[in-house]
């Protein structure tokens, strides 16, 4: 219920930067507070690793001190290959009989030991293919894993009250602000610098998700072999602050083609879902993260896919003041805090 839990800073660990969002929820929506995001050094997150945690735990309190948070209370996210979520089929059972068995259910569809992860559920509802069966989304989180993160909050100073996932943060930012009922299946697609994930929602809940290995560092990689650049000539060639002497053109058909491989995977993944699931068809792609700012990705997917695909704006429907933000500028960063933004609309106690 509105109002009645205490509001959360949202705050999205990304591979190359960290993300903060604060909202105020009122009876006429949500009312942004907060944006605000810090560079990382770029090996301080690996493969969804926190490989310096020192850096990360700065760049935490660099963006706390520099937006004056008061609140503590902090609800964040994980991804990557140590989280899992599938959708399973069980013997029909209450709430309260799956509690008590969902770590012997899990055991058979995860690939590590039980006892190193937090598991959690959600009941869908009957199988429509077998009356006698439910359908569950069943997550797995690796407690090391989760416990990285957990520890660079605690060590900044602060309480993590919400451990979501990226893609639940997504969907959670995108039922809150967009009109759910007027898709029933509908794909996110976060691309970010180490990677891209794919998660589709049926009725607004998640039935698939992917992770592409393939992401804004490939165009990076991709620049600096072909034109002999370090890391940092290359972001700044892709993001055209400064082309370090290297033809446009040739520069632009480098990153085409990365951006070609890139819509190929998402397709096939978007072609396994349809082969998997006949009777659904994706009827809307909402995009988020920084790539999804590169030439030509919105196009070439839309192209790709034959669905429509936009750039999903977190902040499009909520109350943005104009005398404290530049709204222009809001939006021209909107699809890097989509995350954050789907975090801070969680409350203290809100389970997974
Ligand atoms: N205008 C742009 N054109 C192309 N790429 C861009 C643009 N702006 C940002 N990027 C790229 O977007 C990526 C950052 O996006 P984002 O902040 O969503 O990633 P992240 O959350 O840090 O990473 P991840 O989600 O993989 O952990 C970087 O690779 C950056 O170079
Ligand atoms: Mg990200």
């Amino acid at each position: 219920m509105f109002g009645s839990k205490k509001d959360v800073v949202g705050i999205d660990v990304g591979a190359s930067s960290i993300k903060l969002v604060q909202l105020q929820e009122s009876k006429n929506g949500y009312q942004l507070k907060c944006l605000d995001r810090e560079l990382l050094p770029p090996e301080a997150v690996v493969d969804d690793s926190i490989m310096d945690s020192s850096a990360v735990v700065m760049a935490i309190r660099d963006l706390i001190a520099r937006n004056h948070i008061k609140s503590h209370d902090v609800a964040t996210s994980v991804s990557g290959r140590s989280i899992i979520i599938r959708k399973i089929s069980l013997t029909l059972m209450t709430e309260e009989e799956l509690d008590k068995s969902i770590q012997w259910e899990a055991e058979q569809y995860i690939p590590f030991e039980i006892s190193e992860v937090f598991l959690d559920y959600h009941i869908l509802g009957p199988d429509p293919n077998d009356s006698g069966l439910m359908e569950v989304v069943l997550v797995a989180a690796k407690k090391d894993f989760v416990n990285e993160y957990v520890s660079v909050f605690v060590e900044s100073g602060l309480n993590p009250v919400v451990v979501d996932i990226d893609c639940f943060a997504i969907e959670n930012i995108y039922c809150s602000v967009y009109d759910v009922d007027a898709l029933n299946v509908v794909a996110f697609i976060d691309m970010g610098s180490s990677g891209v994930q794919v998660n589709v929602i049926k009725d607004g809940v998640s039935v698939f998700t992917r992770d592409i290995q393939f992401g804004g560092d490939s165009y990076n990689e991709e620049l600096q072999k072909q034109f002999g650049l370090d890391a940092q000539a290359a972001e700044k060639l892709k993001l055209g602050i400064d082309n370090g002497g290297v033809d446009t053109e040739q520069s632009l058909a480098v990153m085409q083609r990365v951006t070609d491989s890139l819509v190929q995977e998402v397709r096939r993944s978007i072609d396994f879902f349809s082969a998997t699931f006949a009777d659904e068809k994706v009827q809307k792609v909402y995009l988020t993260g920084g790539v999804s700012l590169a030439q030509n990705v919105v196009p070439s997917l839309a192209e790709a896919l034959e669905i429509p695909v936009e750039v999903l704006d977190p902040f499009s429907r909520m109350q943005v003041n104009e005398k404290d933000f530049d709204l222009e500028y809001v939006k021209s960063v909107a699809p890097f805090f989509s995350v954050a933004a789907g975090l801070a609309t969680r409350k203290v106690g809100d389970k997974l």
